[in-house]
């Protein structure tokens, strides 16, 4: 894994920050809102090892869905935010392997974990790693054809879904596509213990509630292309693609 190209460019009319210089580096950036990440950063440090024990019990069949509804084709640039083991990024990788492919995440654990897999499994040369926060993408804007994120917003706080959507729209080509994956409200009674447990014991589920994307994305002026909910061992989640507009 090395330094994605062009990271180094303006964003938003500042420097690059120095995790696009060094993406898999020390360097932590300071986190410009939101309350919740430096929690996050350190429950997934902890959780690292085992995440994809979980990811395969409740979250493998949404990602699924998102790859076939996003569909990435070779040469693509892609993203990957909250890319936590790299598990999308792998799949991007191998659909898209002369293309570039960029993982994103707060967690140097996790980025660890991404790198193990990566280099493992994906096509050499096709993946980038950088750790960074999402609502403060260290990307010049209209970089990417695809940009993606699979349970990451619902770990956001409040008042950073918009931005990091934001940020997600911002980094894409005018036509550019967005495809999201989070955890969601469903329409059976046992979906309703999920959203139980989110908001009586949140610590078993670091954090995350279910969010619904779609009026945000609306608001900032982005065109929803698609909507599946998907139950995978009860787990209730929602994918959603939609595009920048041209
Ligand atoms: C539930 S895991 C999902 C990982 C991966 N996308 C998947 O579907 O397997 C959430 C990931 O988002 C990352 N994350 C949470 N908040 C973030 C933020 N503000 N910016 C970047 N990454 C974040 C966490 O560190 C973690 O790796």
């Amino acid at each position: 894994m090395s330094q994605p190209p062009e990271t180094e460019g303006d964003h938003a009319g500042q420097p690059a920050p120095p995790a696009a210089r060094n993406p898999t580096g020390p360097e932590t950036r300071s986190l410009p809102r939101g309350h919740a990440a430096p929690n996050v950063g350190a429950a997934y440090a902890r959780l690292a090892p085992f995440y994809d024990l979980w990811a395969g019990f409740t979250e493998t069949e949404a990602l699924a869905a998102l790859l076939a509804l996003a569909g990435p084709r070779d040469g693509e640039r892609t993203v990957d935010v909250g890319t936590g083991t790299g598990r999308l990024l792998g799949e991007l990788a191998r659909r898209n392997p002369s293309g570039t492919n960029v993982g994103v995440d707060l967690s140097p654990a996790m980025l660890r974990e991404a790198r193990r897999r990566l280099d493992r499994s994906a096509p050499a040369g096709a993946c980038f790693l950088v750790e960074a926060n999402a609502c403060a993408l260290p990307f010049a804007a209209a970089r990417f054809d695809l940009a993606c994120s699979s349970f990451m917003l619902d770990l956001l706080p409040e008042e950073d879904l918009a931005v990091a959507l934001g940020e997600l729209l911002r980094i894409l080509r005018p036509g550019g596509r967005l495809a999201l994956a989070s955890f969601a409200r469903g329409p059976r009674w046992y979906h309703g213990l999920w959203s139980w447990i989110a908001k009586h014991l949140p610590a078993v589920l670091t954090g995350c509630r279910p969010v619904d994307p779609v009026p945000h994305l609306r608001r900032l002026g982005a065109e929803i292309l698609a909507q599946r909910p998907v139950s995978q061992h009860t787990f209730p989640s929602c994918v959603v693609v939609a595009r920048r507009p041209a």
